[in-house]
């Protein structure tokens, strides 16, 4: 039967770590596997703009001697043009594996129900999986130990909040969630990473106090406050989440030397302040440079699979 990756709810502790070591052996001997996935073809199938999930797919893929192939609105929009079931038919004639990027989440879960070779979820309104897989290989690469971590990520409780809270609690990481009142995350997401913390130990806190939230943090994590698809509320939000900015006098309460975390785009001046952004605990650009090594490793395990 063919693996997909749609949510971190699906992996277990062993699939993850066995990710992350395949990604580290990618990362230190590129040319050992540049033809792990030859003759083979994935399509990014993308509803949103990317810089980010759609290069680092499409390097990745070349440099692991296979073929990547991007496909806009333009000319596929699902549901619109053609149905996602018969897209998703179609192309599992033609290529090995689908990412897709789109907007609600159901549309990946119905990609995968209906495609005959692996979807990624290259992000959706509710999740982010590649993101947060890349983000804690980050850490555990900086801290080595994840015990007794806390990951403070302050904002918006979006898709990357969600797969975060479900890497880290299935890694065993603590982690704090700062958000405005009314931004939460949903209550189903929180239950299901009590619920596992509950087996790895992990501690979880949500509260709608930015101090609170990054104090004694190891690790404070931030991404916009309107995603793709909420431009228009920008301006509200501004107001809404104005003290949950990353700057200097927030982070002075994060543990010291914290790591300073954000999955890119960033808006300086909104979510983050450019000289926190441009510090020398930022691990930004780490963060998306590893999301190509934890790709190659996640397309190896489920093309070879
Ligand atoms: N972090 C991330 O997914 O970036 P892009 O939206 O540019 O792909
Ligand atoms: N929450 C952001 C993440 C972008 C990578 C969005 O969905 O737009």
């Amino acid at each position: 039967m063919k693996n997909d990756l749609i949510s971190i709810r699906d992996l277990t502790l062993d699939q993850i770590n066995s990710i992350f070591k395949l990604s580290t052996l990618l990362k230190k001997n590129k040319n050992k596997f540049s033809k792990a996935l030859f003759g083979k073809t994935i399509v990014l199938i993308f509803q949103k703009p990317s810089n980010r999930t759609r290069v680092s797919f499409e390097v990745g893929m070349y440099q692991l001697g296979g073929n990547s192939l991007y496909l806009s609105p333009a000319e596929i929009n699902i549901g619109v043009r053609e149905s996602i079931k018969d897209v998703a038919k179609t192309i599992s004639r033609y290529v090995d594996g689908i990412v897709l990027r789109t907007f609600e989440h159901k549309n990946c879960l119905d990609m995968a129900q209906a495609a005959a070779v692996p979807v990624i979820n290259g992000l959706s309104d509710f999740s982010h999986p590649c993101q947060a897989l890349a983000d804690i290989f980050t850490i555990k690469e900086k801290l080595k130990n994840l015990k007794n971590v806390t990951l403070a990520y302050i904002g918006d409780g979006n898709n990357v909040c969600n797969s975060l809270l479900f890497a880290a609690t299935k890694i065993g990481m603590n982690i704090t969630v700062g958000t405005p009142k009314g931004y939460s995350p949903e209550d189903q997401v929180v239950k299901y990473a009590q619920e596992i913390a509950q087996l790895t130990g992990s501690k979880i806190k949500i509260t709608e106090d930015p101090l609170e939230a990054v104090k004694g943090a190891q690790v404070v994590y931030t991404d916009v406050w309107a995603s793709m698809g909420q431009e228009e509320e920008i301006s509200k939000r501004k107001i809404i989440f104005k003290d949950f900015q990353i700057n200097a006098k927030l982070l002075a309460n994060a543990a010291s030397g914290a790591l300073v975390m954000h999955c890119l785009p960033a808006h300086r001046g909104e979510e983050i302040t450019d000289e926190v952004m441009d510090s020398k605990n930022s691990i930004v650009f780490d963060q998306a440079e590893n999301r190509m090594h934890v790709q190659k490793a996640i397309l190896i395990k489920l093309l070879k699979g």
